[in-house]
């Protein structure tokens, strides 16, 4: 196995490692070991993953001693849902599972959040681990603990916050990613640069193109620096009290404009958050919160890239300012009645506030959908 990087996320007698390197799912048993209470483990994937890494993971676990079974779901976001919870958690109780047995969600966010979700409340919580196989899932789902399911009244409305034992982010497993899901995932990288490390985004300007190429060791190093810079931010605030906000930087325009498009292939959710990224920008630009030209580079660096960076970007939606602030208004991050959004002070200077007049929103949104 070659060199892998891994550090600490510090959360007391919860603070867990992540590992991130090539060839960790081949070596998984031998790295996971440690970490497991039995060596029995379910391993929960979808129907893309597991033809891909599924045979492989199941080797090193039989290798390392580890007895194994697995339950194969239906892959996309039709999946985060109580029925297919349902089935998971049938399907372990069939298994008698005991309170020593651990999980593994073998996938990206749907897997992750589902399987994290199932592991908090079976048997009142078993341990589980993530090896997530999507960038947006290694830079940002897989680490943090926020578990759960959607329902009908919108996304993440169950779940928990439930930390898992051990991330195993193989890089190699993008490989195999179509560029769209790499530059979707991509987008959350930028975020991490554009909350609080300005050398980190001057960083991804050369070599964004790089990464979202298939560099091995760029990638491992925009995976490394995403999770260190989001460990830092939950292991001050795990529940999102206050700093851990900063983490939706782009999320409240974003969702929005998820929820206009139906959360479908129109509109990805790591693009989404590429425009509304760049939405809070020209919001704090248009407030004078934050130089004209950093919002100028933001939106530049993501259409470099080949994401969209404005509502004019993605085609075939006939977008309406108004219709975007009635989805915001309906969104989990209302407080007391009042919108919140992470904005900015320039590259790396993003800060929470409710302090917004929906006006600035309703011109900012109106010039990018005309952009
Ligand atoms: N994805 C944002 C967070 O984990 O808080």
């Amino acid at each position: 196995m070659t060199p892998y990087d891994s550090l600490k996320l510090e959360l007391g007698d919860r603070s867990y490692n992540i590992l991130i390197g090539s060839g960790l799912i081949k070596n998984a048993g031998d790295l996971i070991s440690p970490a497991l209470k039995q060596p029995r483990v379910v391993v929960v994937t979808d129907e893309n993953v597991a033809p891909l890494y599924l045979p492989m993971l199941k080797q090193s676990l039989s290798a390392a001693g580890i007895s194994h079974t697995d339950i194969v779901l239906q892959a996309g976001e039709q999946t985060k849902s109580l029925s297919h919870l349902e089935h998971v958690i049938d399907a372990l109780l069939d298994q008698k599972i005991e309170r020593g047995t651990s999980l593994i969600a073998l996938g990206g966010g749907v897997i992750g959040d589902l399987t994290g979700f199932a592991a908090a409340i079976v048997l009142r919580g078993i341990d589980f681990i993530q090896i997530p196989t999507t960038l947006l899932s290694q830079v940002d789902s897989s680490v943090g603990g926020k578990t759960g399911i959607n329902t009908r009244f919108g996304k993440n409305l169950i779940g928990s916050f439930y930390q898992p034992r051990m991330v195993l982010a193989d890089i190699t497993s993008l490989d195999s990613l179509p560029s769209r899901e790499v530059l979707a995932g991509y987008a959350e990288v930028v975020k991490y640069g554009l909350i609080n490390d300005e050398s980190f985004f001057d960083w991804l300007e050369n070599n964004g193109h790089a990464i979202c190429d298939g560099d091995l060791v760029l990638r491992q190093s925009a995976v490394l620096a995403s999770c260190r810079a989001k460990a830092a931010i939950v292991s001050k605030d795990e529940r999102e009290g206050d700093v851990r906000a900063l983490l939706n930087l782009g999320h409240t325009f974003g969702h929005a404009l998820e929820a206009e498009t139906g959360y479908g292939e129109t509109l990805l959710h790591g693009e989404a958050v590429a425009v509304g990224v760049t939405l809070a920008h020209d919001l704090s630009a248009a407030t004078g919160l934050c130089p004209l030209k950093d919002a100028h580079r933001v939106k530049e660096h993501y259409r470099a890239v080949g994401l969209p960076a404005a509502p004019a970007d993605i085609i075939g939606v006939d977008w309406q300012a108004e219709a975007i602030i009635s989805h915001m208004n309906r969104d989990k991050k209302v407080k007391d009645g009042r919108l919140t959004f992470v904005l900015t002070r320039g590259i790396g200077k993003a800060f929470v506030t409710s302090d917004v007049a929906l006006e600035d929103v309703s011109t900012t949104l109106a010039a990018a959908i005309s952009d």
